[in-house]
């Protein structure tokens, strides 16, 4: 009884443990190990199997920094595989961001790994016409809200001891102009992704005061208009930037967002080039 007792313990802690040797850390979780270089800064980032979340991967990685690359369906995720073949330090990881279990699951096995960026990008546009007034269909509404408001903040809570623990100490979320009142004054297209968006810019300085005992910092940050699947779906006539071209913009905007960025700025989020975006 008593040893099957200490096995049983001992199988649980081996589960989730992170084991330091030297300047590396490995990471067991009882299906897959990998290692984590201690001396390079880490971000995570959701969303990452396309577009712009992809970019950032490919930034990040070729900047030596390691990469926990977050995505729904890491088997199907073609071109992220072939990444992290190339580089060591891409770390793939499966998670729903309206999972509360998966997003759990995933920070238990990351709690004693310092993360100094989480990048909030996972996002959705959603089918248009149900999101046209005189058509605004509720299960698209609430799918829409729990991706691209809540998503980011229950990821957020989740991985927030992770980011304190770090250097950096920084969680990024990823809005629109779409979510700008004074941008989209005279627009009344994709109610539900632009009402997702503005909710979420409130969620992320609400946040940056709940987080500012852990000394994290949370912000707002914008792509520009980018060609991905998000800007084709969405119909828009004019054609965007690169995503490498964003997620340039983007790595240079993250690493200078500091409390006093915030202070200044008044909270207003920072388009990929550097322009802060009115509310
Ligand atoms: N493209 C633009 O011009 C533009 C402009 C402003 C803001 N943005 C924002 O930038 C971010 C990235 O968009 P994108 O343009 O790169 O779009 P995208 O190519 O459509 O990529 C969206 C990513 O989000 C993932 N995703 C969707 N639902 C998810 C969920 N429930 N859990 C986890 N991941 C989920 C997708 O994964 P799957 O492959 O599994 O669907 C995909 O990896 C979004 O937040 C978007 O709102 C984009």
């Amino acid at each position: 009884m008593k040893d099957g007792y200490v096995l049983k313990v001992l199988k649980i802690s081996l589960f989730f443990c992170l084991i330091s040797f030297g300047n590396y850390s490995v990471l067991a979780d009882g299906h897959q190990s990998k290692t984590l270089e201690l001396v390079k800064p880490t971000v995570l980032i959701t969303g990452s199997n396309r577009g712009i979340g992809f970019a950032l991967v490919k930034n990040y990685a070729a900047n030596g920094w390691n990469v926990i690359a977050t995505c729904r369906n890491p088997s199907k995720a073609e071109d992220l595989n072939q990444l992290s073949n190339q580089y060591s330090s891409i770390s793939i990881e499966e998670m729903d961001v309206t999972d509360i279990a998966e997003i759990q699951y995933l920070a238990e096995k990351y709690k004693n790994q310092s993360i100094d960026i989480l990048i909030n990008n996972a996002g959705i546009l959603g089918n248009i016409e149900n999101q046209s007034f005189g058509n605004l269909d509720q299960a698209l509404f609430e799918k829409v809200m729990a991706v691209n408001a809540l998503g980011p903040l229950k990821v957020a809570e989740a991985f927030a001891d992770s980011v304190a623990l770090s250097e950096q100490k920084k969680i990024v979320s990823m809005t629109s102009g779409l979510g700008s009142m004074q941008i989209t004054l005279n627009s009344d297209a994709f109610y539900y992704y632009r009402m997702s968006k503005a909710a979420l810019n409130m969620g992320v300085l609400a946040m940056n005061v709940s987080l500012k005992p852990k000394g994290v910092i949370s912000a707002l940050i914008a792509p520009g208009m980018v060609e991905t699947q998000l800007l084709r779906d969405s119909g828009y006539p004019r054609v965007g930037i690169t995503t490498d071209e964003s997620a340039a913009g983007l790595v240079k905007v993250i690493d200078e967002i500091s409390n006093e960025t915030i202070k200044k700025n008044r909270g207003k989020s920072t388009n990929y080039n550097g322009m802060v975006i009115p509310w």
